[in-house]
């Protein structure tokens, strides 16, 4: 399992540009099974996450080329196969966004159901409530979730209310309904800017999708869909991370292809902790660090509240902030495997159920470390940053799955930061092996 080693203590400076949306990819590629046509999509990251979904799409019967490293063009006017399966599922939990389009195009689908993974349980019932909605017939047979379309083989418009905000939920219903007869509304919806990007998608290759990016989204159906081409947003989780890694060295990053419209709740809490961060133009930010960070309560929430994918790395903040933070996490139910690993670097993280406390400012030391899922490695990778000394974190390939090349980008800023492979890990496949793949 290859691994960063990181020297801390180094002030980050410079530029970096942020990657296209990994939480928007995934579904705008499984966007491509709705259509006979070529959907193109621009901006994709390179990440590992990319490659599964990737292989995902080829397996069904679909072809993915990619002219470029960051388009692809993905093309399914036939499908063979309408299942994907435990081997893939298992490793992508998002390999769950073909079974609307599957459901909705062909009228049949086969997706095995994603276990819990590090951070929850994660079911996905209130997917297959909505597919039931719609009037699918779904069934859990060993281990699988088999779902079937009505006798005339088109899903039915209906109100569905989604029981608790779900954002793979809510993309997965929305996609079956852009297909079905009649017209679906979709209540207490996710409404994240990725949802929005998929909307923009859809509606690009002839769906009637209204609402989208809030809590009510309706959808007309319409008979078939068509081709389109679509940039992918910049990924705010991304550019959130590298904000905390200038704020954690008291460093300065000028932040580019970013969106800061879809951060302002991460942006609102770290200027409340004393980090300066000013918008220097529609897609830059410039992130300056400061030696005297306060520490802030924190609770993790659905958009546009805090998010729970930024709470890993923004408690490695509060571990250097003057005072005691308080951080809860709403959303999973076991979303804390970082602190106990912050504390072998000397944190000082009191963890009660969902709740954690955080006293600061501590002087963190480098250690062999764990990352147990992709935002907890960020997390410690901003943690080795400012501790002293050498910092070992095993098991990176999970950030892999959701940052493209973080080790290349905080190097070229000033971090002190190795990737050290071991023979076991397959590297991701290179560029050019990629562009050759077509
Ligand atoms: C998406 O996961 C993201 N993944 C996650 O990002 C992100 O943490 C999460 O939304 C919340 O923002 C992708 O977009 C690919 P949910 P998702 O359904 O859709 C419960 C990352 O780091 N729930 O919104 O799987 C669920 O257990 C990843 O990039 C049900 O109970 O999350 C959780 O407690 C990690 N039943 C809550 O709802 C359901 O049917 C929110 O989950 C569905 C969800």
């Amino acid at each position: 399992m290859d691994k960063f080693h990181i020297i801390g203590g180094q002030r980050l400076e410079g530029c970096v540009s942020i990657s296209g949306a990994k939480n928007s990819a995934l579904p705008c590629m499984a966007a491509g099974l709705l259509t006979p046509g070529t959907i193109t999509l621009h901006n994709i990251p390179y990440v590992r996450d990319i490659i599964t979904q990737r292989r995902l799409l080829e397996d069904l019967g679909a072809t993915v080329l990619t002219p470029e490293l960051r388009t692809h063009k993905i093309s399914a006017p036939q499908i063979e196969v309408f299942e994907a399966p435990y081997e893939l599922v298992k490793t992508m939990r998002a390999s769950v966004l073909a079974l609307g389009p599957l459901l909705a195009r062909f009228g049949k689908a086969k997706v095995s159901l994603p276990g819990g993974c590090a951070i929850g349980t994660r079911p996905i019932d209130l997917h297959l409530a909505g597919f039931e909605q719609l009037g699918a017939e779904v069934k859990l047979e060993s281990g699988n979730v088999v779902a079937r379309a009505p006798e005339t083989g088109r899903l039915r418009g209906a109100s569905i209310e989604f029981e608790k905000v779900t954002v793979t939920g809510t993309e997965n219903l929305m996609m079956a309904a852009t297909l079905a007869s009649g017209t679906t509304v979709l209540k207490n919806a996710a409404c994240e800017p990725e949802i929005d990007d998929l909307a923009s998608l859809l509606n690009k290759m002839g769906a009637r999708v209204r609402g989208a990016g809030t809590p009510i989204i309706e959808i007309e159906g319409v008979k078939e869909l068509g081709s389109a081409e679509h940039t992918i947003i910049p990924d705010r989780i991304e550019t959130s991370t590298f904000i905390v890694a200038a704020a954690i060295t008291n460093g300065e990053l000028e932040i580019r292809d970013c969106q800061p419209a879809h951060l302002t709740s991460v942006v609102e809490k770290l200027r409340e902790a004393g980090v300066e961060i000013f918008e220097l133009n529609q897609s830059t930010l410039l992130a300056r660090g400061s030696a005297k960070l306060r520490a802030r309560d924190v609770t993790t929430e659905p958009y546009p509240r805090f998010p729970t994918d930024m709470q890993a790395q923004y408690m490695a903040l509060m571990t250097q902030a003057e005072g005691r933070s308080a951080i809860a996490e709403t959303v999973f139910e076991n979303r804390f495997m970082h602190a106990s690993e912050m504390q072998r670097m000397g944190g000082r993280i009191h963890i009660d159920g969902r709740n954690a406390v955080v006293e600061g400012p501590t002087r963190l030391t480098g250690a062999p470390v764990q990352a147990s899922d992709l935002r907890a490695s960020a997390s410690l990778v901003l943690a080795g940053l400012v501790a002293e000394g050498e910092t070992v974190i095993d098991r990176v390939y999970h950030i892999d799955r959701g940052y493209e090349k973080i080790e290349t980008k905080l190097r070229s800023v000033g971090a002190q930061i190795e990737r050290v492979r071991q023979s076991v890990t397959a590297p991701l496949p290179s560029p050019q092996i990629l562009a050759n793949a077509d």
